[in-house]
């Protein structure tokens, strides 16, 4: 009998309506839409607006879509794993929250912490439930409301970042398609180059710790920047080497969309030309947990039951992986 895979059988995505424009940031910190292009590839990003409405919010929406597109109803979801580095709250998990406001009552769920590299992660974990052969359907939601931990007084973060909402669904089969392999790695060194500092159990949030700004994301720009060069591109080389993959072979590469400098930096490692890359950095940013899922849903027409995609990511902790899949379905 052949080996069971997990094939992802559908994507949802919710995205806010605000858009924040270079122009509108160029009035809140000294910064111009010329050096976000030049040096990001940035031109706006969806912030998550109105009372009571967070990361919860926009993965139960992407939730909703999702299982409306795949015609799933909620009785059928066993587990559902949101990958957010923002939490509605430190507990309980968003992915309970989510469940709840979907109507899954029958699943188990719980939040991973992976920050850019989160969808990966949640995708590797969620496969080899399905691959156990005792799980059918697997939710992973990858959600991040990065304007809830961006301060907008900082040009180095805040022209970066952006809010929106995932959801994909993970179903067995035993035909050639699917997710083929993973290759995750982390290096903990890396947090001293990018973190919050408070609000965890290290140092509780005070009223010293606001004053300082310490409840905001930090980062050492050149100093991630280099590691995810070298990172996402060795990564996503590596799973290209075990299975002898050439350029020729893969029809997509799907990367977390940072910088579209790495991106390039990989695409060009990988010896890929750009229209074979998804790209949708200069729309949305970094939306961290979500980027790579809200490439499969934009360009989810343009997909083919059969096309080889290589996923890669690199984020904070540091962690980087990636994943080989074979495309499952084609969309009318
Ligand atoms: O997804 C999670 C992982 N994160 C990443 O992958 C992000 C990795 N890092 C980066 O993408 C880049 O390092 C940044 C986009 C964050 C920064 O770009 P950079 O080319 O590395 O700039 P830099 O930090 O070396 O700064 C160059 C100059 C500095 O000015 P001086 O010191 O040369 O006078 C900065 O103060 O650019 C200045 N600068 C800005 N200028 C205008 C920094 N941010 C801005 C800004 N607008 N928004």
């Amino acid at each position: 009998m052949n080996k069971i895979r997990a094939a992802i059988t559908g994507v949802g995505a919710f995205l806010p309506e605000y858009r924040l424009t270079n122009e509108e940031l160029s009035t809140m910190v000294d910064t111009t839409d010329e050096w976000i292009m030049k040096r990001i590839g940035i031109k706006e990003r969806r912030i998550l607006k109105g009372e009571g409405k967070a990361t919860s919010y926009m993965g139960a929406e992407a939730v909703k879509n999702l299982l409306e597109k795949t015609n799933t109803s909620v009785d059928e979801v066993d587990m559902l794993i949101c990958a957010t580095i923002t939490p509605d709250m430190p507990f309980p998990a968003t992915a309970n929250i989510i469940a709840d406001k979907v109507g899954i009552h029958h699943a188990w769920s719980f939040d991973l912490n992976a920050a850019c590299s989160g969808f990966i992660f949640a995708l590797s974990t969620a496969t080899q439930f399905i691959e156990s052969g005792r799980y059918r359907k697997v939710v992973v939601v990858a959600a991040d409301m990065m304007s809830s931990i961006v301060n907008y007084k900082d040009r180095t973060t805040c022209t970066l970042f952006g809010d929106a909402g995932t959801a994909i669904l993970l179903e067995p089969t035993i035909e050639d398609i699917g997710v083929v392999d993973h290759i995750n790695h982390v290096n903990g060194l890396g947090r001293h180059h990018l973190h919050i500092k408070a609000g965890g159990s290290l140092l509780p949030t005070s009223s010293k710790t606001v004053e300082n700004g310490e409840h905001f994301v930090y980062q050492e720009g050149q100093a991630v920047f280099k590691a995810a060069v070298y990172g996402m591109a060795d990564v996503a080389v590596e799973i290209m080497d075990r299975y002898n993959l050439k350029s020729d072979d893969i029809d997509w590469l799907v990367p977390h969309q940072a910088n579209l400098r790495i991106i390039d930096a990989t695409a060009k490692r990988m010896g890929l030309n750009k229209d074979k890359v998804m790209i949708n950095i200069e729309k949305y940013g970094n939306t961290t947990a979500a980027t790579i899922p809200l490439c499969l849903w934009e360009f989810e027409k343009k997909l083919h039951k059969g096309d080889n995609l290589i996923l890669a990511a690199f984020g904070a902790g540091f962690t980087w992986g990636s994943v080989y899949l074979k495309w499952a379905y084609d969309t009318e």
